[in-house]
């Protein structure tokens, strides 16, 4: 069947964090100013509430600002002991950040697949993958859907290797009632503009419940310094929460439980209105609590679905369109043990609708006709 529709003029975008922005405007515009008058511009007050918030808001020990999600990753590693040579197992499919910071560090990625159903690293495939050059293993809780930390835990334990969890997509997720950012040596979380809790700008954080490991985080996110201008650890960086970004994330925390039941609710309406179609749903394990940060479907025919909605005005994403393995920038040099059967199938099949917390029932109602309708004609 021909696919006649007019041409689109308005679109339902995949994120819109503007939205999410203007619902705060004027509580951010006084944060933002606050920062100014404040004169304190570098780790200065705004980034220690904002630690203290964020930490307490998962209940860990502590929390620490720096740069960006991708540096969280690379610090938690260096402060873990994690250097050149040694093996970091991570999933072949997640955001290229996750595998670029074990790059950035030299050690050795160790790709693995997922599971099908919570598209989380394999449990299962990281006990098989570990060896004597192993030293960490990277929980990805991709697209908001907690990993499986209680196994991930035990292999952790058993192989006396680090959890770390990767927490950028899934701020306000977690598993039997734990918020994820607490189960492993270190939670390590992005405040990227699109994020569940997003910046204006890039942002990054580790949170932690051990003191010792926060101070060397603390320590190496400024060269390494243990008091002024004293470079003290190896392995330092520069790379700092700035303090009109801690005080934005400050009064978008407030925020987010709001917003990420709004996603809790799209995810609902979309699930049931898609029921009778030959998608395959995001669903949430027993005790899981989704953060929904993506809403990623599968589908058998996703490159006609995919054409058919951006002809209905619908934006959509490949998250992500090649696996760390098909990037020859991050597979180069890698362990791949088994073969990645499961992320090669869903690089054919994932498509990712729109999801963000400020979707007004308007946008949710087109995005589920326009899914339905194009199903007419692929
Ligand atoms: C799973 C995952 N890990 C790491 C990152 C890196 O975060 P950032 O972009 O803040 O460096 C991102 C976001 O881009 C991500 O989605």
């Amino acid at each position: 069947m021909r696919d006649l529709v007019q041409p689109v003029t308005d679109w339902v975008p995949l994120a819109d964090p503007r939205a999410d922005n203007r619902s705060l405007r004027s509580e951010l515009a006084a944060a933002v100013a606050s920062v100014i008058e404040g004169n304190n511009y570098i780790l200065g007050p705004q980034v220690s509430a904002f630690e203290t918030a964020l930490a307490t808001s998962i209940g860990a020990a502590g929390a620490v600002g720096v740069g960006t999600g991708t540096d969280a990753l690379v610090l938690a590693m260096l402060g873990a002991g994690i250097g050149a040579g040694d093996e970091v197992v991570a999933p072949s499919h997640t955001a290229g950040a996750t595998i670029a910071a074990i790059r950035m560090i030299n050690a050795v990625p160790v790709l693995v697949d997922v599971d099908a159903q919570t598209f989380c690293i394999d449990a299962e495939a990281v006990d098989a993958a570990i060896g004597p050059r192993v030293k960490a293993i990277i929980a990805v809780h991709l697209y908001g859907h907690p990993a499986d930390l209680p196994r991930l835990n035990a292999i952790a334990d058993r192989h006396n290797v680090v959890l770390m969890e990767d927490c950028a997509q899934a701020q306000g997720a977690s598993l039997d009632g734990r918020p994820v950012g607490t189960a492993g040596q270190a939670g390590c979380f992005s405040f990227y503009p699109t994020k569940n809790l997003g910046a204006i700008g890039d942002g990054g954080a580790v949170t932690s419940d051990d003191p010792e490991f926060l101070a060397r985080i603390r320590a190496m996110r400024t060269y390494g310094w243990k008091k002024a201008q004293y470079a003290e650890l190896p392995n330092g960086r520069c790379s700092r929460l700035d303090e009109v970004q801690a005080a934005i994330l400050s009064v978008k925390l407030a925020s987010l439980k709001t917003w990420n039941e709004r996603r809790g609710r799209v995810a609902a309406a979309y699930g049931q209105a898609f029921a009778d179609l030959p998608l395959i749903c995001p669903t949430e394990r027993p005790g899981a609590r989704h953060a929904y940060h993506l809403y990623v479907v599968r589908s058998a025919k996703r490159d006609a679905l995919e054409v058919a909605l951006r002809a209905r005005g619908i934006r959509t994403g490949r998250h992500y369109p090649w696996p760390a393995h098909a990037q020859p920038a991050l597979v180069e040099g890698a362990r791949i043990p088994a073969p990645l059967s499961v992320t090669d199938t869903l690089q054919r099949e994932i498509l990712s609708l729109p999801m963000f917390g400020a979707m007004t029932d308007a946008q949710v109602e087109r995005t589920i006709a326009a899914v339905r309708d194009a199903h007419r004609v692929v």
